[in-house]
């Protein structure tokens, strides 16, 4: 097959080789997929660099790479199940989490797997998994919610913002979006009530205070986030990038789970949980037209080290995805 291959740790020009690799073999518990489409996330850089460290630690190799290339999102046709997979059939259409998925075949478990929403093409729903998962889950499982609520998004116009926005309306909240002036009116336009031009507005100095603060992008104080939260408030930092090689910008994470107890506001943070229940959850969102992708750009895959650098740029509109058989039609 065709495929992106990465044997070391390091930036996308120089690690990134576009090459003839083995077809993957499936094991017991998982699903061989043609992939049609795959998605970029900051998570793809952070595997592809190993950087900050505990990511090695947390399963993608210490010395270089366990896996072919960083690609995890797509979606894709089932092509064969191990001996163990009862849920999922050849000629399947689906979307989810798998491994090395910037080739033209990648294996996945069936567990991290759900049918492909009707609506979108290949390449919409190869945005969807890690970005629309993390928003779903920060905003439904650490905020806890509910209708009416007052909910600001920092990140707002980015790949997991784009959703958070969306969903957090879909939940019935005040929306208020946070992001960069040339995209006021793309956050604007996915429904949130109200949008903070950072540039413009610094949102500490507002008299607004929110339920709750979907932390995204803009690695906020913790002072100043805490400082727009209602007394009862809830934060959840869902992310933020620096540069640093340890802990990668997660201190105001242990910080903030630190203080929680002492204070009344409730302070978070957590890793997204990939599984096909909660992909189940987005698709109804996506299919009943709640919810749907943003694709800033889509790249063929021998560009897949460019849309990496796009993306870490850190002005993408949305998602980027790789669309690895041509461009897909609605089915
Ligand atoms: N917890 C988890 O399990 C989990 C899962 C997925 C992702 N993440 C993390 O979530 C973060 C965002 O990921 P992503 O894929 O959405 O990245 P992304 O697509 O690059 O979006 C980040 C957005 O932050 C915005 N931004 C930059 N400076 C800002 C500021 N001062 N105030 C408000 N917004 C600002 C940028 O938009 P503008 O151009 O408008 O500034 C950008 O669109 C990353 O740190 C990622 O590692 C965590």
């Amino acid at each position: 097959m065709k495929a992106i291959v990465q044997s070391e740790y390091g930036q996308a020009d120089d690690v990134l080789h576009f090459e003839q690799a083995d077809a993957p073999e499936v094991g017991d518990d998982d699903v061989l997929l043609q992939v049609h489409a795959a998605g970029v996330d900051r998570g793809t850089w952070h595997i592809m660099t190993g950087l900050p460290y505990p990511i090695r630690v947390a399963g993608f190799g210490l010395r270089k790479p366990k896996y072919l290339n960083p690609g995890r999102s797509l979606a894709g046709t089932v092509q064969a199940v191990g001996k163990n997979v009862t849920t999922l059939h050849p000629g399947d259409e689906v979307y989810g989490i798998g491994d090395a998925t910037f080739a033209e075949y990648a294996c996945a478990r069936a567990r991290k797997l759900a049918p492909k929403p009707k609506n979108l093409t290949f390449e919409q729903a190869a945005a969807v998994p890690i970005s629309a998962l993390t928003a779903l889950q920060a905003l439904r499982d650490h905020g806890s919610v509910q209708q009416g609520q007052a909910v600001l998004i920092t990140g707002a116009s980015g790949g997991v913002g784009t959703f958070a926005v969306q969903i957090a309306k879909a939940f019935g909240a005040k929306v208020t979006g946070v992001c960069s002036t040339p995209k006021v009116d793309m956050v604007r336009a996915l429904g949130a009530d109200h949008v903070i031009d950072y540039t413009q507005t610094d949102l500490a100095n507002g008299e607004s205070r929110y339920d709750v603060v979907i932390d995204i992008g803009g690695n906020r104080s913790l002072h100043d986030l805490r400082h727009v939260l209602t007394p009862r408030g809830t934060l959840v930092i869902t992310g933020g990038e620096t540069d640093g090689r340890w802990l990668g910008g997660s201190d105001r994470q242990v910080r903030a789970l630190m203080l929680s107890p002492f204070v009344s506001q409730k302070l978070g943070t957590f890793v997204c949980s990939e599984n096909s229940d909660d992909l189940l959850e987005l698709t109804e969102l996506i299919e009943s037209g709640k919810v749907t992708p943003v694709i800033d750009r889509a790249f063929p895959l021998t560009e897949a080290p460019a849309a990496i650098r796009y993306l870490q740029a850190g002005h993408a509109r949305g998602k980027v995805v790789i669309a690895v058989s041509g461009h897909v039609p609605v089915t």
